[in-house]
């Protein structure tokens, strides 16, 4: 993944493409090869290989995924958004460059991850391709990660029930996990009911991912989670640990990670390296 990244973000213009300007990309490069732990790309690999696709094509449908994550977090940091000067332990891209490189950087990190997607290796039947550029939009766009950030920014401060907070999280953080997770079912021609159980362990996972970013906020410190931690409450977030406590919190990730495991119990040991991604996420410490 790292070196599909790289290759990804290297200097030689590509057809159509006039210069790529150094200091563009080296925003770019500092938000994406900084040391993430490219849980989304191992998502996608792991369910093509539940179902029998392991070709280097994954690859680039794995980084897609990944550079709209980056995307993400470049922009998540920004002071007009949650100001964060740290993030993989390092300074965020508008410290380390400016607000308008890390702006720049996170637009062109995005676009990328459609021209990866457009690759022949990703699938032989552009009706495939097209079909997953769709997902991706509609994952990152409006009705997904990036309308949940809306969302978030516009909860701080405000009581928000149980019932928003779950669909903010579902868009902020979840549209792209369960898309990580039915990507790989896709791309490795998977029937329908098992994209349907793939999407359904993808939702799973993406509200267990935001618990546990949320508990780590409240329990962890910088130096291991390599950001700004303790921020949560006090810039008004609405989490669902702050409605319910880190020991409700704890039980129902316990719950989550019980039902994922049920849902891929059907594979066998083949699922045994998506079980494991589960556990991680609910028992992770950075
Ligand atoms: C952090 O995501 C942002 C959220 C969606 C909560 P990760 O914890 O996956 O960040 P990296 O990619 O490993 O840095
Ligand atoms: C960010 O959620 C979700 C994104 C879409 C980037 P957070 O704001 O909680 O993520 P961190 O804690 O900054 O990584
Ligand atoms: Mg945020
Ligand atoms: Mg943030
Ligand atoms: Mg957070």
């Amino acid at each position: 993944m790292e070196t599909v990244l790289d290759r990804l973000l290297s200097a030689p213009p590509l057809t159509g493409e006039s210069l790529r300007p150094p200091r563009l990309l080296a925003a770019m490069r500092h938000g994406a090869l900084n040391g993430g732990k490219r849980l989304r790309p191992v998502l996608v690999l792991e369910t093509a290989r539940l179902f029998g696709r392991t070709d280097p094509g994954m690859l680039q449908a794995a980084c897609a995924v990944e550079l709209v994550h980056c995307y993400s977090l470049v922009h998540d940091d920004l002071p007009a958004m949650d100001d964060d000067d740290l993030r993989r332990g390092q300074p965020t891209v508008h410290k380390a460059y400016d607000e308008a490189a890390a702006i720049l950087a996170g637009d062109a990190l995005l676009t990328m991850a459609f021209d990866v997607i457009c690759e022949e290796t990703v699938h032989p039947d552009p009706a495939v391709r097209l079909r997953l550029c769709r997902e991706l939009s509609r994952a990152a766009g409006i009705g997904g990660m990036a309308g949940g950030q809306m969302l978030d920014l516009d909860s701080e401060h405000r009581d928000r029930s149980e019932r928003d907070i779950r669909q903010l999280q579902s868009m902020k953080t979840g549209a792209l996990l369960r898309h990580a997770c039915r990507a790989g079912a896709i791309l490795a021609d998977a029937s329908q009911a098992d994209i349907d159980r793939l999407t359904r362990f993808g939702e799973l996972t993406g509200l267990a991912f935001q618990l546990a970013d949320d508990l780590l906020d409240v329990e962890a410190s910088p130096e291991t989670v390599g950001k700004a931690t303790g921020k949560d409450a006090e810039a008004g977030k609405a989490t669902l640990v702050g409605l319910w406590g880190t020991g409700k919190t704890r039980q129902e990730l316990g719950r989550l990670l019980q039902e994922a495991e049920t849902l891929l119990a059907p594979y066998g040991p083949k699922a045994d390296t998506l079980t494991a991604l589960a556990g991680y996420i609910v028992n992770r410490t950075n």
